[in-house]
């Protein structure tokens, strides 16, 4: 083991941002300034601090974000840590035995910020795995395995990705990250629903603590609980995350700055920066998706070569309200009104400017709810959920309307939330079976939330028959594996048969392939 003393450390000319964020807004947790705070450059702590684990994410060609948060009692308050900020030593290297270092460096974990420290590094190698890990006084983290991004003008002959979302810990175990940790991947997408706000619901396969959050003490707690799982953090330290969130991080079906449980606007809003300060303090996010008070940029785009974009989507912040009652039933004029909206006119301009400059052979778009209608009743009523695009009609169109008509490089919707797996043909007008396919989209299931889950129920398989587009559907639990070259796109289903104990096996369920120049689904 390296003995990391206090001179190597200044010695070494790491290029690194350390996360030093200066919170200028002050909007509604943080003081204007940071700089203040003493730091406790070697702390005693009893126990170790890094009972949550490590993490990366968001890789560029050069770079990406390294993250741990310091918690030796990790449902504790504050973790555990105390008032004070203290001094962590961090370091990235070629080998997982750290005899060739590419970055060390220290950055200051502060109570202000949960003790979570995201510490971006630049100036790596393309396409390339590296490991890291952190220290506190004595205490030395796990270590964690990453990869940069190929680059964006490179080549690639092939890619590995993995989608997964929708993660109740009350629900089951988390069973599919561990077979999702073992696999050989570029990086995994978790599309939300990385935590549930709620309090304790009946027979919980594991129980949650405390009651419904709503504070940013009461989110990280939630956060810090599930990132006690071992399964959870073996997957974060084998693989860079690319995350977007769903509903639950802050609230169910909230839209924009609207309750669902008719909140009033302006404690909904507080409770809305309270949860995405907490997802940014438990992300392996970089310091440009920092929240500023109740808003967060987090929607953004990372390219993997010529071969792979990746526009990541956010899908909540800046929605209209559910339309129609919100409830499953038939389409009404508000589904269709002008001005509805899933991602807002801004989020889809940039997504539109964005998808007209892409070089990339595969455009994906990693968001949240399923873009394809699905009637979800049998029989002659048409029937949906209202919290997903097709009740916002205008921008569903308008994306459907622009795969059609500009035509960028095979266009790949990925989504979650509904605990099923999926996968459509995108059709140039939604509910027109016989318009041209403009689109694929794989809908990935739940890694627990619906319990133990099946194949198909009957009544659901008659609802399907309904639903032409619907190429293939599986109500298990899992994730989705994509390997994707010059050719071909394939995505295997991988399911889980039960999560209400632990040590399920995993198997492929299915695996569907689009062919470049192709739209839509085909069997492999
Ligand atoms: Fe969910």
């Amino acid at each position: 083991m390296i003995v990391l003393t206090r001179r190597r450390f200044l010695d070494h000319s790491a290029r690194a941002l350390a996360a030093a964020w200066a919170w200028t807004d002050g909007f509604p947790f943080e003081p204007a300034r940071l700089h203040a705070m003493p730091v406790q450059e070697r702390p005693q702590l009893a126990r170790s601090p890094f009972t949550l684990g490590v993490a990366s994410g968001d890789p560029s060609a050069d770079g990406l974000v390294i993250w741990t948060r310091l918690a030796p009692e990790p449902l504790a308050p504050g973790g555990g840590m105390g008032t004070e900020a203290v001094r962590v030593l961090y370091e990235l290297a070629e080998d997982d035995r750290f005899a060739r270092i590419r970055a060390r460096g220290t950055v200051e974990a502060s109570p202000l910020r949960a003790h979570a420290v995201h510490v971006e590094i630049e100036g790596l190698r393309p396409a390339r795995p590296y490991w890291y890990r952190f220290r506190v006084g004595s205490w030395e983290s796990p270590t964690g395995r990453t990869k940069t991004a190929p680059h964006p003008s490179a080549d690639v002959d092939r890619l590995r990705i993995a989608f997964a979302s929708c993660q109740s810990w009350e629900q089951g175990y988390f069973t599919a990250h561990r077979h999702l940790a073992q696999e050989d991947l570029d990086v995994v997408l978790h599309l939300g629903d990385y935590i549930y706000e709620y309090g304790p619901q009946e027979n919980p396969v594991r129980a949650v603590i405390g009651p419904e959050i709503t504070t940013l003490d009461a989110y990280r707690q939630r956060y810090a609980q599930y990132r006690t799982d071992p399964d959870l953090q073996a997957v974060h330290a084998a693989h860079p995350f690319v995350v977007t969130w769903d509903d639950h991080e802050v609230e169910n079906d909230y839209a924009n700055d609207h309750s669902n449980d008719g909140e009033a606007r302006e404690s909904f809003i507080r409770r809305r920066a309270a949860a995405y300060q907490a997802y940014f303090e438990h992300m392996p996010l970089r310091a440009v998706r920092r929240p500023r008070g109740p808003d967060m940029p987090l929607y953004r785009a990372l390219p993997f070569g010529r071969l792979v974009d990746l526009a990541v989507l956010d899908t909540r912040q800046y929605r209209t309200p559910q339309p129609c009652g919100n409830r499953i039933g038939p389409l009404c004029d508000d589904a269709r009104a002008v001005g509805a909206t899933i991602l807002g006119e801004r989020q889809r301009e940039w997504l539109f400017s964005h998808l007209d400059a892409s070089p990339a052979r595969w455009n994906v778009l990693a968001q949240q709810v399923m873009m394809a209608p699905l009637d979800v009743t049998a029989g002659a009523a048409l029937e949906y959920s209202m919290d997903k695009w097709t009740a916002y009609q205008p921008d569903q169109q308008a994306v459907l309307e622009f795969l059609a008509t500009r035509r960028p490089s095979n266009p790949i919707v990925l989504a979650g939330d509904i605990h099923s797996n999926f996968a459509n043909d995108l059709h140039a007008r939604a509910f027109e079976p016989a318009s041209p396919v403009v689109g694929s989209e794989f809908v990935g299931t739940s890694v627990t939330s619906g319990r133990d889950g099946t194949d198909i129920t009957p009544r659901f398989q008659a609802a399907l028959a309904e639903n032409p587009h619907v190429k293939f559907h599986n109500g298990q639990r899992g994730y989705v594996r994509c390997t994707i070259d010059r050719d071909r796109w394939t995505t295997d289903y991988r399911v889980v048969p039960f999560v209400s104990r632990p040590g399920a096996s995993v198997e492929t369920r299915a695996s569907l392939v689009v062919e470049n120049g192709r739209p839509g689904i085909h069997r492999a």
